[in-house]
C-alpha cells in the first residue's frame, strides 16, 4: 500500500552510516578528523599530515611523513597520452567535467583493481592518486588558459608544487609567497573531509560495487560539481559579483532569497547538518581577512560578503531556519586573491576533499561492506491490470 515502508527481515543497512573518520556535531558546530579538532589541525598541521591522518588514522611521525611525501612524488607524473585527452576538450568545457574525465582516464594507464587485502597494493593506489591528481587539477586550469603544461619541481613541498604547476609562467619563475602557501594549505585542510556528504557518499556507494578507486573518485567529482554542494563556492563569487554590479544592494538580494516565488538562494548559506556556524567558515573568514590585508588587497567583494553575513545573521527568516555561512561563503574570496579563476573554485574543493574521499573509500573496502543498496518509500500506483491501447 502507498506510504508504508516494509523492510525485509534480512535487510542489511548498506547506507554506509558507520565511519570512524570524521565527527561533526551540527548543533554545536564541531568538526573533528580522527578525533582532532579542525581548529587545531588548521593551525598546527599541514595538508599532507592531515591527508595521512584521515587515510591511515594517526598523525604521521616525521619519518612516516617524509616517506609518504617521497612515495607521492615518485608517482607525480601522468602518461603523456593524458594530454591527448585534455586536447580533446574545448576551452569552454567546465573544469569539473574535464577533471572527472581525466580522473576516470587514469584507469587506462594504471592498475584498476586493488587487492584490498594487500596493504602494499592499497598504499600504492593511494600515493599514486595523491601524486597524479594535483597534476590533473593544474593542467585543467592551464589548458583552459592556453598555458603550457608544467610538472613544477620535485624539490618543492606538496602545496608549493601545486601552486607552481598552476601558475609557473614560462617567462618568469613563480614566486612562492608564504601567505598564499599557508592560505591554500589551510583551505585544503578545511575541505579534506566532511563525513557522509553528497559527494563522499557517492564515492562510497560507487566503490561498494568494487569499482576502482579512480572511477569512484570521478563519481565523487561529478556529485561535488552541483551548485548546492561544492559548486556553491563558484556560485557565491558569482552572486557577490552580481550584487556588486547591481550597486551593492544586499537588501534586494536578501529579499530575493526570502521570496518563495524566487528560485534565488543565498549561496554559501545553510547546511544540511550545521544548524550553527560551520566551524570551517569561521576559520576561513579570519584567513580571508589576513590574506587580503597581508597582500594589501582591498576587495569590495569582501565588504559585500561581510554586509550580507551581518544582515542574514540578524534576519528572522535566516535565524529561524538556522541558516549560517558555510564553508563555501568565504573560500572563494581567498581563491580569488590567489589569482585562481572562479571556474576553478570547485576544482580546488575537489583537491582538498581528495584525502577524505580516499579515506572513506579505503574504510568501506577494508570493512568489506556489502554493495550499497538504499531502499525507497514506494508512493506509486498499487497493482492494476494492463490496459490495451484502444482503451487508454
Ligand atoms: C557543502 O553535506 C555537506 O557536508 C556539504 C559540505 C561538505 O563539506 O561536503 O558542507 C559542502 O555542500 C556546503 C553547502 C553549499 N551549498 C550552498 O551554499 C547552497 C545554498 N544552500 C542551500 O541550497 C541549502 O542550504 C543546502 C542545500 C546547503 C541545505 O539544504 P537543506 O538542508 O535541504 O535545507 P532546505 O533546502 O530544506 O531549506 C530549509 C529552509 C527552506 O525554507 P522553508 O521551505 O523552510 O521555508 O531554508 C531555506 C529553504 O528555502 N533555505 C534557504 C537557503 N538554504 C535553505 N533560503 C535561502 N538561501 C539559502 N541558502
Amino acid at each position: 500500500t502507498k506510504g508504508v515502508i516494509t523492510l525485509d527481515p534480512g535487510y542489511k543497512n548498506t547506507g554506509s552510516c558507520e565511519s570512524a573518520i570524521t565527527f561533526l556535531d551540527g548543533e554545536k558546530g564541531i568538526l573533528r578528523y580522527r578525533g582532532y579538532s579542525i581548529e587545531e589541525l588548521a593551525e598546527k598541521a599541514d595538508f599532507l599530515e592531515v591527508a595521512y591522518l584521515l587515510i591511515f588514522g594517526e598523525l604521521p611521525t616525521q619519518e612516516q611523513l617524509d616517506k609518504f611525501h617521497a612515495d607521492i612524488k615518485s608517482h607525480s607524473v601522468v602518461d603523456d597520452d593524458i594530454k591527448k585527452i585534455l586536447d580533446a576538450f574545448p576551452k569552454s568545457a567546465h573544469p569539473m567535467g574535464v577533471l572527472a574525465s581525466l580522473t576516470s582516464a587514469l584507469t587506462a594507464f594504471n592498475p584498476t583493481s586493488v587487492n584490498v587485502d594487500s596493504e602494499e597494493e592499497m598504499y600504492n593506489a593511494i600515493v599514486r592518486i595523491l601524486g597524479k591528481f594535483p597534476i590533473l587539477v593544474a593542467w585543467t586550469m592551464r589548458k583552459k588558459h592556453g598555458m603550457p603544461l608544467d610538472y613544477g619541481s620535485s624539490s618543492l613541498g606538496y602545496v608549493e608544487n601545486i601552486l607552481q604547476m598552476m601558475f609557473k609562467n614560462p617567462t618568469s619563475d613563480y614566486e612562492q609567497n608564504p601567505i598564499l602557501i599557508n592560505a591554500l594549505d589551510k583551505l585544503l585542510i578545511l575541505h579534506a573531509d566532511h563525513e557522509q556528504n553528497c559527494s563522499t557518499s557517492t564515492v562510497r556507494i560507487t566503490g561498494s560495487s568494487h569499482a576502482g578507486l579512480f572511477v569512484s573518485l570521478a563519481a565523487g567529482i561529478s556529485a561535488l560539481w552541483g551548485p548546492l554542494h561544492g559548486g556553491a563556492n563558484q556560485a557565491v563569487l558569482e552572486m557577490l559579483e552580481a550584487i556588486k554590479e547591481d550597486g551593492g544592494d544586499t537588501k534586494k538580494y536578501m529579499a530575493k532569497a526570502k521570496d518563495k516565488n524566487d528560485p534565488f538562494r543565498l549561496m554559501g548559506f545553510g547546511h544540511r547538518v550545521y544548524k550553527n556556524f560551520d566551524p570551517r567558515a569561521k576559520i576561513i573568514k579570519v584567513a580571508a581577512n589576513e590574506v587580503l590585508s597581508d597582500l594589501g588587497v582591498e576587495d569590495p567583494i569582501l565588504d559585500i560578503a561581510r554586509g550580507l553575513e551581518k544582515e542574514a545573521l540578524e534576519d528572522p527568516y535566516f535565524v529561524d531556519r538556522k541558516l549560517y555561512p558555510n564553508v563555501d561563503f568565504y573560500s572563494g574570496i581567498i581563491y580569488r586573491a590567489m589569482g585562481i579563476p572562479v571556474e576553478m573554485f570547485t576544482v580546488m574543493f575537489a583537491l582538498g576533499r581528495l584525502p577524505g574521499w580516499i579515506a572513506q573509500w579505503r574504510e568501506m573496502r577494508l570493512r568489506k561492506e556489502p554493495i550499497g543498496r538504499p531502499r525507497q518509500l514506494y508512493t506509486g500506483e498499487t497493482y492494476r491490470p494492463f490496459k490495451s491501447i484502444e482503451k487508454r
